[in-house]
C-alpha cells in the first residue's frame, strides 16, 4: 500500500482518466468484435428454466413507493424459502433483458455505460423451492440458471467468504456479481473501471427495491475475501472477479 497515496484513489473517482485516455486505441476502435453480452457455457450444462414475466403468477404488479418508502438493508431472514418466481422476478429486475439491440448489445432493467454490461450475476442458493443448495449463474439471454456446482456447504462457505458476516448465510439466496472487465474495457480502456462500479451501484439498488416490493429483505455486502468469495463462485480471479455482493430472504 505504501506505494499509493490518496490522490491516486481519490483521481480514480474523478473524471480524469478519460481525458489521459486515446480512445482511438481501444480495442472497439481498432476493429475488434466485441464480446458476448454474456458469459458462454458449455452445450452439456444443466439449465433451469426460470417462469418467464408473463408466467408469473403471484407477482402481478409491485408499489414502486412501497418499496421506495420501505427500502432497508435487512440481515435477519425467515428460514422461509424463496418461491422460483420470486427468484425470476429479482434476477430481471437486476439484470433482465428487454431488447437485444445488435452489434453486441442488449438493454436491461438497469443501466449500464455505454451498454456494456460487464457483470455476470451468481447465485448462492441456500433455501430457494426446487432448487438443490448450490451455485448458479443467471443466463439473462435464456432467463435461466445455469448450474456451476451443487454444493450443501454453501451457507458455510459464503459466511467464510464475507468475514464471518452470518447472515449471508442465513439467507435463502446470494447474489454475487462478478465484473468480466474486457466487456468495458473494450470500449473504454482503462477508464472502464470506475463505472463498472457505477454500474454495480445501480443493479444492487434494483434489488433492493426489488426485494422491498415482494416481502423480501436485501443487505448489500462489500466486506468479502477476495480469494475465496472467487473461489466460491468459480471464477479465475483475473479476467473475471466478484466486486460485490448482497444477501437476500424473506421478512415480515
Ligand atoms: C457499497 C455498500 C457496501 C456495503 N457493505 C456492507 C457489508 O459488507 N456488510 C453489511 O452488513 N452491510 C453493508 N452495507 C449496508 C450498509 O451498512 C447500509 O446500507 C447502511 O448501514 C445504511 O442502512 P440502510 O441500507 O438500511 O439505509 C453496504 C452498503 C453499501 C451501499
Amino acid at each position: 500500500m505504501e506505494h499509493f497515496d490518496r490522490e491516486q484513489f481519490r483521481f480514480f473517482l474523478k473524471d480524469r482518466i478519460r481525458t489521459m485516455i486515446d480512445f482511438s486505441q481501444t480495442d472497439q476502435h481498432q476493429g475488434i468484435a466485441p464480446p458476448p453480452i454474456q458469459k458462454p457455457y458449455h452445450p452439456d450444462a444443466r439449465i433451469i428454466t426460470l417462469p418467464q414475466l408473463s408466467e408469473w403468477q403471484a407477482i402481478r404488479s409491485v408499489d414502486l413507493l412501497h418499496a421506495i418508502a420501505h427500502r432497508r438493508s435487512r440481515r435477519t431472514y425467515h428460514e422461509q424459502a424463496l418461491t422460483l418466481e420470486e427468484l425470476a422476478f429479482l434476477l430481471w429486475a437486476t439484470q433482465g433483458i428487454q431488447q437485444t439491440a445488435g452489434h453486441g448489445t442488449a438493454f436491461r432493467t438497469v443501466p449500464s455505460a455505454g451498454c456494456r454490461h460487464a457483470l455476470e450475476t451468481y447465485l448462492c442458493i441456500m433455501h430457494v423451492s426446487g432448487v438443490e443448495q448450490g451455485i448458479y449463474r443467471y443466463l439473462p439471454v435464456e432467463h435461466a440458471l445455469l448450474e456451476v456446482s451443487v454444493d450443501k456447504t454453501v451457507s458455510h462457505r459464503i459466511v467464510n467468504a464475507t468475514y464471518h458476516q452470518s447472515f449471508t448465510g442465513t439467507a435463502a439466496a446470494a447474489f454475487v456479481w462478478a465484473a468480466v472487465p474486457y466487456r468495458m474495457e473494450w470500449r473504454y480502456g482503462l477508464a472502464a473501471h470506475k463505472v463498472i462500479a457505477l454500474d454495480a451501484g445501480h443493479v444492487c439498488q434494483n434489488l433492493y427495491l426489488a426485494c422491498a416490493a415482494i416481502g423480501c429483505g436485501c443487505c448489500a455486502v462489500a466486506a468479502y475475501d477476495q480469494e475465496r468469495m472467487d473461489e466460491l463462485i468459480q471464477v479465475d480471479g483475473k479476467d473475471e472477479f466478484t466486486v460485490y455482493l448482497a444477501s437476500v430472504g424473506k421478512v415480515d
